[in-house]
């Protein structure tokens, strides 16, 4: 595997569990330098446990909410390696559940709180830091199908990854002048705590029903993304989101599946004339 980041430094916020986790050992796989924060410190110190080079990763107990706390992170990597080159804004929480007409304006605001703002302050100093050292980074937001999308999460859950799409596309636009660009990363179904903490046996039952792609998306595949992102090969990419959902979003409505449940598309070949007042051609095909 190339060292794409080689040289390079890398903060992860939310970086002691499920996809941030994977990022700082992908980030570390390919030479980087990496400082991770987290809420978590118990799940911090077992990931540093883990680590076969600790001299090239430093955690920093961090709540993303707290810009004070984000300023001290992106510090902390300029202090420990010299400078910051990729910023992954990754930590969330599933958030406010619960019907809309129940629920707390309280827990409401703290969800934004999380995956709104803690996004806007990771990009608002890692960028600071990147303009000044004058030769630009990449900055890189863990969003959601969810964001894109009703159905796809929690109702506060969804509207905060929406924001989160919004914003990488405007800061994408802002910083370009930098050289720095901003991109988004839209995850499916993902195995972490986050989703598969409670209800995994459920959610491996239900998958064949809202995806396409036969396996569940691993942490790892999320950081492969990531680190494609961060690295040179993506040079043209800014103010995207890409998506990584093994097909979800692609299988859309399904209205051939409602409007055709005996399958007869998937057992004739041939070619449909609508209403033309031709007749259709087809022929059946063998089971696939
Ligand atoms: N797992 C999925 O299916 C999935 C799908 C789409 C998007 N995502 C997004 O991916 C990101 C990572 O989630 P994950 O699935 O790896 O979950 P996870 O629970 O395994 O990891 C999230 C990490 O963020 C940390 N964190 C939470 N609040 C924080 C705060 N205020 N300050 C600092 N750290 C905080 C947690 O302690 C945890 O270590 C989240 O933004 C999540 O919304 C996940």
């Amino acid at each position: 595997m190339p060292d794409l980041l080689t040289t390079r430094v890398a903060v992860v916020t939310g970086g002691a569990s499920g996809i941030g986790r994977a990022s700082v050992l992908r980030f570390l796989a390919e030479g980087a330098r990496v400082v991770f924060g987290d809420l978590n410190e118990a799940n911090a110190a077992q990931l540093l446990d883990e680590v076969t080079d600790p001299a090239r990763v430093r955690f920093v107990p961090t709540d993303v909410t707290a810009e004070a706390d984000v300023a001290a992170l992106v510090g902390a990597a300029v202090n420990a390696f010299g400078r910051i080159d990729v910023m992954f804004n990754n930590a969330g929480v599933g958030g406010a559940f619960g019907p809309l007409v129940e629920t707390d304006p309280a827990d409401w605001d703290r969800t934004f709180a999380v995956i709104s703002r803690g996004v806007f302050l990771g990009t608002k100093h890692a960028a600071r830091a990147m303009i000044a050292q004058g030769d630009g980074g990449v900055i890189v937001n863990n969003a959601s199908v969810a964001g894109m999308g009703g159905g796809g999460g929690l109702t506060a859950y969804s509207a905060a990854k929406a924001a989160v799409i919004n914003f990488t596309a405007n800061a994408a636009v802002e910083l370009a002048a930098h050289r720095i660009r901003v991109n988004a990363v839209c995850p499916g179904l993902v195995d972490t705590p986050l989703v598969m903490g409670r209800d995994a046996a459920a959610i491996e039952a239900q998958l064949a029903t809202f995806q396409p792609w036969p396996e569940l998306g691993r942490p790892e595949d999320i950081a492969g993304l990531v680190a494609f992102l961060a690295g040179p090969d993506s040079v043209f990419l800014t103010g995207t989101a890409v998506l990584a959902d093994g097909g979800m979003v692609a299988w859309g409505p399904r209205m051939t599946g409602t409007s055709d449940p005996r399958g007869r598309t998937r057992s004739f070949v041939g070619f449909a004339e609508g209403s033309t007042g031709r007749p259709a051609t087809r022929r059946p095909v063998a089971d696939v």
